[in-house]
């Protein structure tokens, strides 16, 4: 066999099931949560690249009688040259914990009944840590795993790709199968593509990650070589001559540092826009994604946030008809919104992706809930849109000229908080940013008239 048909082979499976029928009926489940990310039965361990032993506490000398189980598994996995993962799950595992690795070291997880649904987590997390790639089979849907395309230079405003993948496991998500681990881009070769986008005319650049505040890549040498955050990366492109406005997308709500909302009041460039999807405004549900903060971790961080830049722009992404979702939590939802007030925000109907965890969650909502919830989201979203837009008539803004309008004469171009606005200007405003005083207002672009133009750039 080529190293092509080893890449493409599925990996072997073999889960050794003690006890009732509820561990039967367990290792049933983990065998189809598995399958998407590879795995398919074998014969015997021996075979297997992935061994689960699940296990049961009920009889006398249980445990022992696992610890010698493990002993054996342990040769095997010796003589597979370390290739083969042992997890242990059911009520043995439950009741050693941690202690089950401790006593032996060849065990690579423990799960106990109420993490099962953590096991493709688990079991990805296992295999990016021997610097293995899963062969996933999930269907990948472009809208949710793919980032925007990344752009060359064609106009004054480019995408700049800083950061890949993504650890985080929402349960919803294909994301951290399909990308893979979390990634950033050193700092050096960023600032480098930054320079040349500048250099191409290029004044708004924005930092695309498919979690870019996690971002974390090397600082160059003579900067101590040390990580960056995001919140260090915007201020050192910031300080890119020619790059006037920096953005950055998409965010998540446990990533957002304090230097990084710092940024945002004490650095001019850093546009008072952001993008950081909460999902929904119901703690339960939060949970059930695996999202790890509650509705009052994202009040507390747009306090802050606020604190920083009163008058930015917020955005978000939501999820409605998340397995379990009742009506109370969908109100929660719409309550979180109410309270935040957001400029734009993108709402989806919960979309079960086979093989992430929440795809086989009981309690699917069903598909007429799901489109009322939708509409009521979208209803309120479309409302305090349109309010945004309309707070902005009589302001006087920088709006960075993109092209021409629609309309003879017309201009088109992006306010700070990424509004689209049309003016009556000349050409030559093309790739500069012009004072614009905003006369008007939908709910998707502000009308305006030109005040005056800043100096194009050399
Ligand atoms: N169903 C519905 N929406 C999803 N998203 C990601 N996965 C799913 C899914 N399975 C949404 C999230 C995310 C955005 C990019 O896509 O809101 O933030
Ligand atoms: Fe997917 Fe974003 Fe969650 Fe990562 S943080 S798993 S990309 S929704």
């Amino acid at each position: 066999m080529n190293s092509t048909d080893t890449a493409k082979a599925p990996k072997g499976l073999f889960i050794k099931t003690y006890g009732c029928q509820m561990n039967v009926y367990d290792s049933e489940r983990m065998r189809d949560v598995l399958r998407p990310l590879g795995y398919a039965p074998v014969d015997g361990p021996e075979q297997a690249d992935l061994v689960v032993v699940n296990t049961c506490h009920i009889r006398e000398k249980a445990t022992e009688k696992v610890y010698s189980e493990l002993g054996q598994l342990k040769k095997m996995k010796e003589a597979s040259g370390g290739r083969m993962t042992i997890a242990v799950a059911g009520c043995v595992a439950q009741a050693e914990g941690e202690e089950l690795i401790r006593r032996q070291p060849a065990v690579d997880l423990v799960l106990g009944p109420q993490s099962y649904h953590k096991l493709p987590e688990m079991i990805a997390r296992a295999s990016r840590a021997v610097g293995d790639r899963l062969e996933t089979e999930f269907e990948t849907l472009e809208k949710f795993d793919a980032l925007p395309r990344e752009r060359n230079a064609d106009g004054p405003t480019a995408f700049l790709s800083v950061q890949e993948g993504c650890d985080k496991f929402c349960t919803f998500c294909v994301v951290p199968y399909t990308r893979g681990a979390e990634m950033s881009r050193r700092v050096d070769d960023i600032v480098m593509e930054a320079r040349s986008l500048a250099a191409q005319g290029v004044r708004e650049i924005s930092l695309l990650g498919q979690n870019v505040n996690a971002y974390h890549g090397a600082a160059p040498a003579m900067d101590g070589g040390e990580d960056w955050t995001l919140g260090q990366l915007c201020r050192h492109v910031a300080r890119i001559g020619g790059i006037d406005r920096i953005r950055y997308t998409t965010s998540h709500p446990r990533d957002m540092d304090d230097d990084l909302i710092a940024a945002h009041g004490d650095t001019q460039e850093m546009m008072p826009f952001l993008h950081l999807p909460v999902q929904s405004g119901s703690d339960r549900v939060l949970d059930a994604m695996n999202r790890g903060h509650t509705a009052a971790d994202f009040h507390a961080i747009i306090a802050k946030v606020r604190a920083a830049r009163p008058d930015i722009a917020l955005a978000s992404d939501f999820i409605v008809g998340f397995p379990g979702e009742t009506d109370a939590d969908f109100d929660a939802t719409m309550d979180l919104v109410r309270a935040t007030g957001f400029a734009i925000a993108y709402s989806f109907k919960y979309s079960p992706r086979p093989g992430t965890p929440a795809a086989e969650l009981p309690r699917q909502v069903p598909e007429e809930v799901k489109n009322q919830r939708l509409q009521a989201l979208q209803a309120l979203l479309r409302d305090q849109q349109t309010a945004f837009n309309a707070e902005q008539a009589g302001k006087t803004l920088d709006v960075l000229v993109t092209g021409k309008g629609r309309m003879a004469g017309q201009m088109h171009g992006r306010s700070p908080y990424q509004q689209a606005v049309h003016f009556v200007g000349p050409q030559d405003l093309i790739g500069r940013i012009a004072t614009v005083r905003i006369v008007g207002s939908s709910l998707n672009s502000l009308t305006g008239e030109l005040v005056s133009a800043h100096e194009a750039v050399a």
